[in-house]
């Protein structure tokens, strides 16, 4: 049984940073609290506990001086807010995450109304809504119900979409709203890591007997890319860790494909990789 790797895949700059970050924080300060989980994983969001890093769930919980934000970001207001109500604030938000946040609220500014293609659930998109100052709408699907007909419209993607999936959402938007909209700006704001780990999930996929994704199941990114990778038409399977393999899995199999969300750490994939190399 052959094992191939992505040829991009796991850490993404934006999570490797945050984690510096925090790490930084919580040596020189001791313990620090984080406005939820820096990245969407729990061996991550376990080691930074032990370093002193407590995850709390929102600013009414802050107890201390030092509070981090985490790769996914706050709404620029909140963070505004945070900025003047808590003597340091470790910003850990991801550069691309920001660029989103910044797009929207300059969009907001300039009279459009902004539609963020996302999961209205997830922290990022959030965020990103809060940065739209009350003229953002989050959906999944294009059938849009808008209090009146927007004029202006913005559209932007929640960072971690897949490409495709965007592409599709815009496509249907504009058949729905086009003919009374004056002006339009459609910002593609999925991040670099994002594209480079679908175009090399999608690659490996087409050659693989079956696809292992190697993540947190509440990572929006690591879904994603177990979604695509079945889309091609292969046996995918989403692991958290080694434990989850199931030798039956891997019957008949020839060629075995591995990816790993942005936010999983080197040590659980290569644990995973080598227990697949105990089973070839
Ligand atoms: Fe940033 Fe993209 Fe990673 S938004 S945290 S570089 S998945």
């Amino acid at each position: 049984m052959q094992i191939e790797r992505a040829r991009e895949m796991g850490f993404c700059f934006g999570v490797r940073r945050a984690i510096k970050l925090l790490e930084q924080a919580a040596q020189k300060h001791g313990t620090i609290e984080s406005l939820g989980a820096v990245v969407h994983n729990k061996q991550v969001v376990n080691r930074l506990a032990e370093l002193g890093v407590k995850v709390i769930n929102n600013t009414e919980q802050i107890k201390g001086n030092v509070v981090a934000v985490p790769s996914h970001g706050l709404g620029l207001p909140m963070l505004e807010k945070l900025k003047l109500d808590v003597p340091a604030v470790v910003d850990a938000t991801c550069p691309f995450v920001r660029r989103a946040q910044v797009s929207a609220r300059k969009l907001a500014h300039a009279g459009f109304q902004i539609v963020i293609f996302g999961d209205a659930e997830h922290s990022e998109v959030k965020a990103i809504l809060n940065s739209c100052e009350g003229h953002g709408i989050v959906a999944a699907e294009a059938n849009i119900a808008f209090s009146e007909p927007p004029k202006r419209l913005g559209v932007l993607s929640q960072t971690t979409q897949s490409t495709e999936r965007f592409g599709w959402f815009v496509k249907e938007l504009l058949d729905k709203v086009l003919s009374n909209v004056d002006e339009l700006r459609i910002i593609n704001t999925i991040c670099d890591a994002t594209k480079e780990r679908q175009t090399a999930a999608r690659e490996l996929s087409s050659r693989s007997d079956i696809m292992l994704v190697v993540g947190d199941v509440n990572s929006s990114n690591t879904r994603r890319l177990a979604e695509l990778c079945s889309g091609v038409g292969v046996e995918t399977h989403l692991v958290e860790s080694a434990d989850q393999l199931d030798a039956v899995w891997f019957k008949n199999k020839k060629h075995v494909g591995v990816t790993a969300g942005a936010s999983t750490p080197d040590d659980t994939i290569d644990l995973v990789i080598r227990k697949l190399q105990n089973l070839a």
